[in-house]
């Protein structure tokens, strides 16, 4: 039954939001197939790897979804020192990853002069720099920029703007339009991206949301299940197998969608996939995604970076899981990248 709106992707016709509420509403697997093709056909069989510093577990963002979330009286926060990002980043590269990835909750404490000297320290090494920082003003992004980070990623999250002020309390949509469009401006490569299972979320807004990642143009789309922490205001008490697998499956469908659409752009198998199905970042790689981000950060941090609960690697060193990625990759018939991984490249 969807074959025929799975078609119109190798045509010049448009696929209409209602043609994509079908396909991700339907349990047809021809969308992955088609997926994995396209993928195929507009960025290779090469999959880039991004090592992953998760640096700072402090935020003071009220997300109601994030175990990181500043209500969370539970979790030990920590925050790395400059030298221990470093560090960080030149074993990351000694690993042989060409990305480095900064993500932190939104704390003040890393200011624009710390980041800036991060960023330039990082930079003297062969490799792109991503940041994922969460908000910041136009002038901050700017001087990352010229600082010489390449990349940001900051997840609109939903497209729905109730569901996005209901989600996050004192927070703006158009402040998180205004700072994808002032990243695009500056000229970082830009991705977006969305959690798919949030209470309330429609099949509706989910193909709003793929056609907002086309409309704008973005270079990555991060597409991952919403998966419900104890220590946050969404948690119900529950979180059924059943349900889990149903958030895994949708989300698995707009991340299909969202290569259909874009068609050349990077899209990661995300973490959250693997969290809830133990094949699931593999699974994710052969219906259309081409990244994955492997964390390199060291010791107990990986633990305390609880975004959700059971994270997969908690309990992993870095070259690890490098090898467990890399065997698992080259058992699929792919290969790693040995470049940057900018898009089309
Ligand atoms: N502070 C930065 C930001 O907000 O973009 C980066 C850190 S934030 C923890 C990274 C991503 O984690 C968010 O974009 C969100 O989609 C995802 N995330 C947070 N809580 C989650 C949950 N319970 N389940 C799945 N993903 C979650
Ligand atoms: Fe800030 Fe999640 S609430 S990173």
């Amino acid at each position: 039954m969807i074959k025929s709106i799975l078609d119109k992707f190798n045509t010049d016709k448009e696929v209409s939001q209602d043609e994509i509420v079908k396909l991700l509403d339907s349990d047809d697997n021809l969308l992955f197939e088609y997926a994995d093709e396209c993928r195929k056909k507009y960025v290779g069989g090469e999959v880039h790897l991004r090592g992953l510093i998760e640096f700072s577990n402090i935020c003071k963002n009220t997300c109601k979804y994030c175990g990181l979330n500043c209500f969370n009286k539970k979790l030990e926060r920590y925050r790395l020192s400059e030298d221990e990002i470093i560090d960080f980043a030149k074993k990351g590269f000694e690993y042989g990853y060409k990305t480095i990835v900064l993500q932190s909750g939104e704390d003040s404490y890393f200011t624009q002069d710390r980041m800036v000297r991060i960023i330039k320290e990082i930079k003297k090494m062969d490799v792109a720099l991503t940041l994922s920082l969460g908000e910041k003003s136009y002038e901050e992004y700017k001087a990352y920029k010229e600082a010489g980070a390449d990349r940001y990623l900051i997840r609109i999250e939903t497209t729905d703007v109730n569901l996005y002020h209901e989600m996050h309390p004192k927070m703006s949509y158009e402040k998180r339009i205004e700072c994808l469009k002032n990243l695009q401006k500056l000229g970082y490569e830009t991705g977006s991206g969305c959690l798919v299972g949030l209470p309330n979320q429609t099949i509706e807004s989910l193909a709003k949301d793929i056609l907002f990642f086309k409309e704008n143009n973005f270079d990555m789309i991060g597409i991952g299940p919403y998966i419900p922490h104890p220590e946050t205001p969404l948690w119900t008490g529950t979180d059924t197998q059943k349900d889990k697998e149903k958030r895994f499956n949708l989300s698995l469908r707009v991340m299909a969608g969202g290569r259909l659409v874009l068609k050349n752009i990077n899209i990661p198998a995300t973490t959250a996939m693997e969290t809830i199905n133990p094949k699931g970042r593999i699974i994710a790689l052969q219906s259309g995604a081409n990244v994955v981000m492997p964390n390199i950060t060291e010791g107990e941090y990986r633990r305390k970076y609880e975004i959700y609960p059971d994270k997969i690697c908690i309990n992993d060193y870095p070259a690890h899981c490098r090898n467990c990625i890399e065997s698992k990759i080259t058992s699929i018939g792919r290969t790693i990248s040995k470049d940057y991984g900018f898009r089309n490249n």
